[in-house]
Order: structure tokens, then C-alpha cells, then sequence
């Protein structure tokens, strides 16, 4: 297996973007990531394009040859294919691009995710979000993605010591570095008392503990490290790449305070880059809903099961912590437009990575890690970058 390194990065704004289409979110965000990386459109030996409903959110499916198309690169007979794991679209389609280039088969290929969301009415949105979890024993008969993981906060209070006001904080901090984040879809900072107060959503969480729905698109471009240097002084090296997957539906899971799909991709991705949690600098988990994040710094070995809340209210996860968590924003501020999101994640870590990330900057990052889950843990892609 071959190095593989990050040579190109780009992302769309995030938000509600009612002038630009679907096909012109891609484009802006590739032509971002070609630029960067200093390399042509003829040069690119394949694309992976992570979207999740394209045919529920704008009426299109075919959307890796429509990419190709809109991209210019029909004309060159691009092998282009679409990845579809729900809200881990983006994490597999980049580790489809790593496993394209590791194996030596291309040498430049994109890895990309798009999302239109905004189009349809916010209750079809969310209707078409619940087709990530069990549509047959879980989206019949009511369950929401917030109504999935209201419970998956209720099981975790109930068995380990987090307060409503630790997790409110997760959407504090993650407010606080979306307002230093250019490309976020809410860039300004809130109190606790703002997410305590929002409106109820799915009890026990609010307004202000779940992503909001988002229009957006993200692109990076992966080449072999040995010709990386060609094209940039600073590849970031891709130093592992995981991925696990569990049952669909919550209610068929061991332990749902625990999403044991993140334990193994965790555990994974640490073996394959010879590392242990400690020597990480920052990481973008998926906090999809506030007790995500809460869930995740803890599956993934950053401390013990029940930590995670005291850990946040100290300060440990913000942008000036020992482990920055989510400095882009994450999901809650900086929007997730689902397909994309695992490739937006996959850029910050680069950007930091470069010293690039402005105001949000984590001085002396060397290592950082994305964590991108799809539905409630029935997939999770778990990545490893470095310089
Ligand atoms: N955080 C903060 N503010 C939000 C928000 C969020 N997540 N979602 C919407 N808002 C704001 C809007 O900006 C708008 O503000 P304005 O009136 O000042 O313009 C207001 O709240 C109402 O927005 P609206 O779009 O009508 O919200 P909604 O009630 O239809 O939807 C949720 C709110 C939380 C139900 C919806 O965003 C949702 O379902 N989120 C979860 C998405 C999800 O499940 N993703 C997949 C997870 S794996």
C-alpha cells in the first residue's frame, strides 16, 4: 500500500443557499480544491461523491456522472461514482479516494460531498432524514433523528453523570469556533441560558442541541505522498483510515449510551497509525445532536465512559483546551449539509494542520482526526491526518 497525503482542499459557505443550485455548490467547491492543490481538471484519475438524498432534496439521482458533467470532465470519461452512507457520505467517499490511491490503481483523485437540503419544505427534510435509520421499525412508526437521539441522551443521563448545562455547553463552545469559522452557517456566538431556554425539540433536547438543515459542498484532492511535493510544500499525510458499521436500528443495539461502531472504527484507526489518543491535537467529531459529541470524545478514547460532560464544562474540548474539539464549528454551528459533512471535516483538520485556520488557529497542530457518523452509528468513518 501506497502513502497517501491531502494536497487540495475546498468548502462552499454552509447555509441557506437559495442561489445556487446543487451542480453549482459541487463545482464552486472542486474548482476551490483544484486551485489549492495546483492541479487541472485533465489530471484527476477519478472522483468519489459523497451525497446522501439527492433524490429526495432536489428530484436528481445519477449524481456521480452529473458531477462529472458540471465539473467539465465528461469529455475525458472520468470514472466518477457516488457513495451513499448517510450522514457518512463524505467520511467513505474520502476513504474510497484513499483506498483508490493507497492501492496504487489512480494517482489523483478527488474526494467530494454535496448536499442541497434546503429545498424542500423542513418537514420533508427531516421525513427524508429518518430514511437513515430503520424506515420499517423506527421511521413508521415516528422516530426523528432528534427523537432517536433524545433517547440515546435519555439512556446516557440516566446511567452517567451529565448535566443539562454540560451539555449545553457542547453548543456553546461549538458556536463560539463557528464565529471564527468564514464558511459557517451561524457565526455567532450564544449563552447557555440560549440553549436552555430554546424550544423544546425532543425531550431532553432543544433547539440549539441539534445541526441545523444545510445547503453546502466540500472537496479535497489525495495524490501518493512520494509526488505530493509537486504540487504543495505542506501534503498532510493521510495516517489511517476506518471504518466499522453496527445494527440499524437503535433499539437492536447492546448498549445505545455506547455506539460501539465509533469503539471499532476508534480502535482501528489508532492501531493502522501506531498512536494513542494522546498524541492527537484536535478532532472533528460528529455531533450531529449535542450528546453526540458527549458520546464520541468517549468512544473514541479520549477519556472514560461518563467524562465527557465534566471534561466540556472544564474546558477541555475548547478551542484553547488540551483536546480541541470541533474547532470548525462542528456540525451544530458550522451546518451539516450531510453528504458533505465528512469532507468539510476532513479540510478544517487540514487547515489547522497548515496553520491556515485564521482566528480558530490551534497553535502547533500536528495531528488531527475526523469521526463521521452515518444514522445513529449504523456506519462511522474514522480518519488520521498528519504533517
Ligand atoms: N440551531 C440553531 N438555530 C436553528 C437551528 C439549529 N439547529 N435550526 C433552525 N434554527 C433557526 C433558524 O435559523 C430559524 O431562525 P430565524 O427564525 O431567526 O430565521 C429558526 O430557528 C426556525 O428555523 P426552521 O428552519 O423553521 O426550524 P425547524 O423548526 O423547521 O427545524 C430542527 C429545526 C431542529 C427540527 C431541524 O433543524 C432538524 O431537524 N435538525 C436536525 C437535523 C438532522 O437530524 N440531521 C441529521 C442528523 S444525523
Amino acid at each position: 500500500m501506497r502513502d497517501v497525503a491531502v494536497i487540495g482542499v475546498g468548502c462552499t459557505t454552509f447555509g441557506e443557499k437559495w442561489d445556487t443550485s446543487f451542480r453549482d455548490l459541487f463545482v464552486e467547491a472542486g474548482a476551490l480544491a483544484l486551485e489549492d492543490a495546483g492541479v487541472s481538471g485533465e489530471q484527476i484519475g477519478a472522483m468519489y461523491v459523497g451525497n446522501m438524498s439527492a433524490g429526495r432534496f432536489i428530484e436528481q439521482e445519477h449524481i456521480g456522472a452529473l458531477i462529472a458533467d458540471y465539473a467539465g470532465l465528461a469529455s475525458t470519461h472520468i470514472p466518477s461514482t457516488r457513495v451513499e452512507a448517510a450522514c457518512a457520505s463524505g467520511g467513505l467517499s474520502f476513504r474510497q479516494a484513499f483506498i483508490s490511491v493507497a492501492s496504487g490503481l489512480e494517482d489523483i483523485v478527488v474526494a467530494a460531498g454535496v448536499e442541497k437540503m434546503t429545498d424542500v419544505a423542513s418537514g420533508a427534510s427531516v421525513d427524508a432524514l429518518a430514511g437513515a435509520a430503520d424506515r420499517e421499525w423506527e421511521g413508521f412508526v415516528g422516530a426523528t433523528f432528534p427523537g432517536l437521539y433524545a433517547m440515546i441522551a435519555h439512556e446516557y443521563m440516566s446511567r452517567y453523570p451529565l448535566t443539562r448545562e454540560q451539555l449545553a455547553q457542547v453548543a456553546v463552545k461549538n458556536h463560539y469556533n463557528g464565529a471564527r469559522n468564514p464558511i459557517a452557517q451561524f457565526q455567532q456566538e450564544i449563552s447557555l441560558e440560549t440553549v436552555l431556554k430554546s424550544t423544546l425539540v425532543a425531550d431532553p433536547l432543544r433547539l440549539f442541541d441539534c445541526s441545523p438543515i444545510t445547503d453546502g459542498a466540500a472537496a479535497v484532492v489525495l495524490a501518493p505522498l512520494e509526488v505530493a511535493r509537486k504540487f504543495t510544500d505542506t501534503p498532510v499525510r493521510v495516517l489511517a483510515s476506518a471504518q466499522a458499521s453496527d445494527t440499524i436500528a437503535l433499539h437492536d443495539r447492546r448498549d445505545i449510551s455506547t455506539l460501539d461502531a465509533t469503539v471499532a472504527a476508534g480502535k482501528r484507526a489508532f492501531a493502522m497509525a501506531g498512536i494513542t489518543p494522546k498524541e492527537i491535537d484536535l478532532v472533528e467529531v460528529h455531533d450531529c445532536f449535542t450528546i453526540a459529541e458527549i458520546c464520541a470524545i468517549e468512544d473514541l478514547g479520549f477519556c472514560r465512559k461518563g467524562e465527557a460532560g465534566r471534561l466540556t464544562e472544564e474546558g477541555v474540548t475548547a478551542l484553547d483546551g488540551d483536546l480541541p474539539v470541533n474547532t470548525s464549528g462542528g456540525l451544530k454551528a458550522c451546518g451539516h449539509p450531510v453528504g458533505a459533512t465528512g469532507i468539510k471535516q476532513v479540510c478544517e483538520v487540514v487547515m489547522q494542520l497548515r496553520g491556515q485556520a485564521g482566528k480558530r488557529q490551534v497553535d502547533g497542530a500536528r495531528i488531527g482526526m475526523t469521526h463521521n457518523v452515518g444514522g445513529t452509528g449504523a456506519t462511522v468513518a474514522v480518519h488520521i491526518l498528519g504533517v
